[in-house]
């Protein structure tokens, strides 16, 4: 049972407040949880419950600590961490409004890690190990950011996210090895072009590109240099996050200064689909042109993975709905946009009963926490996107991922190109 319970305020990666929730059991097992923040949120996320006012241009927790402190440790204390759905319940209950703006989703969200923590602790297992409940689960395949754009490089270039995925890697620690050698050949092209100018938020090389297209054709030249086939070893992938710059089926293309419509943006989409490597695209269209997100999901579907993250903010009811208008093929799963970990699960599950495919997510915002490593090999998630191959919150993750492959005992090996959808 839960014997006491702390909050306190941290800070994130971008030195910006957060919080973190340790949760001690009587058998003096404890367990952690901590509060990333994204800066292309989607509107129906959990919100987060930030002071507001002067202090830290307002963002502080000072807030959702005090309510975690007076009205959530009253009404867990006592209660058994490996009850989840128990206390997710009550935290749901108690915060009672259908966005979590009470208590916060920042608030909600590290409690709701933490007693997950705190549970895997009191069974003496890895979390991961605690989360797989005795059925094989294998590492995930990786996303990893080679160029930041969009919210989260002063949208220097439209597009947020160049990945690649090592679809030729037949280990997480051979995935990572492959990614290490692109990510250094792009850093290597740009200083040759006198545009080296560091990193984004998450640890991206700073898009210094005239079109988009540039920085596709940078991607490619990148993963060739590293001696690898683009499309065979390395692929890319995209996350296009177009509700930061369309709404309405109208969509700004700053770096070209033109409009596109959906039908427009569709369209370009599909010739960069055939004229390079592309594996995945994410939220290629407006979270609120669900009609665009099916149209593009029929004409691309059968040959990329299509996923939604602004679009379906981890959300079972909206991964049905989606399901039901025929709209992408992936899922992206956030933990904080759901804000406990039973409805992220429960996104999960929702999405996989759907032939979905599902990546668990960090945040643009993120901490030293390793948690979502575990959660995308526990629920056999199949793939992980945690950002670039950069920065120690980046590869904090990426380092625990080859730790849980080398240790004893490991998951039953790794997800691979096959967990892409479609299935091929
Ligand atoms: P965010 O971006 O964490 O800034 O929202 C990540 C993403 O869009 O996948
Ligand atoms: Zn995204």
């Amino acid at each position: 049972t839960i014997r006491s319970i702390l909050a306190r305020r941290i800070w994130d990666s971008r030195g910006r407040p957060t919080i973190e929730v340790e949760v001690t059991n009587a058998d003096g097992s404890v367990g952690t949880g901590l509060a990333p923040a994204g800066a292309s949120r989607g509107t129906r996320e959990a919100v987060e419950l930030r002071d507001g006012g002067e202090r830290f241009r307002g963002l502080d927790v000072q807030k959702a600590v005090r309510g975690i402190e007076r009205e959530i440790v009253p009404a867990l204390l006592g209660r058994d961490a490996a009850d989840q759905a128990g206390i997710d319940a009550a935290l749901i209950a108690l915060d009672g409004t259908p966005n979590k703006s009470r208590l916060g989703g920042n608030a909600l969200i590290a409690t709701s890690l933490a007693v997950l923590h705190a549970a895997a602790a009191q069974a003496r297992q890895p979390l991961w190990q605690y989360l797989a409940q005795g059925s094989p689960v294998q590492l995930p395949l990786p996303q990893v950011q080679i160029f930041g754009g969009g919210a989260h490089a002063g949208r220097r270039v439209d597009i947020q996210d160049f990945m690649v995925i090592a679809t030729g890697a037949s280990s997480f620690a051979q995935a990572m090895e492959m990614t290490a050698e692109v990510y250094r050949a792009a850093g290597e092209i740009m200083a040759g072009r006198g545009a080296l100018a560091g990193v984004a938020d998450e640890g991206g090389w700073w898009p210094n590109f005239s079109r988009n297209e540039e920085a596709l054709d940078t991607l490619v030249h990148a993963i060739v240099k590293a001696g690898y086939i683009p499309g065979e070893d390395v692929a890319i992938a995209l996350d296009i996050a177009a509700s930061e710059f369309g709404q309405g089926g109208r969509y700004r293309l700053g770096l070209e200064d033109t409009e596109l419509d959906t039908d427009g943006l569709c369209e370009r989409l599909l010739q960069w689909l055939d004229r390079y490597p592309i594996v995945s695209i994410e939220d290629p269209l407006a979270e609120d042109d669900e009609r665009g997100l099916a149209a593009f999901t029929r004409a691309a579907g059968s040959r990329v993975q299509v996923v939604g993250d602004d679009y379906l903010v981890t959300n079972a009811d909206r991964v049905r709905a989606a399901s039901e208008a025929g709209a992408c093929n992936c899922v992206l799963i956030k933990p904080n946009q759901a804000g406990t970990i039973t409805e992220t699960k429960a996104a999960l599950d929702a999405a996989r009963a759907l032939g979905y495919a599902t990546i668990v997510s960090a945040r643009s915002g993120e901490t030293e926490d390793v948690a979502i490593v575990h959660l995308a090999t526990g629920w056999n998630a199949g793939q992980l996107k945690v950002g670039s191959f950069a920065r120690s919150e980046r590869m904090a993750k990426w380092n625990e991922g080859i730790r849980l492959e080398t240790r004893r005992p490991a998951p039953a090996g790794f997800a691979g190109r096959s967990v892409l959808a479609p299935r091929r």
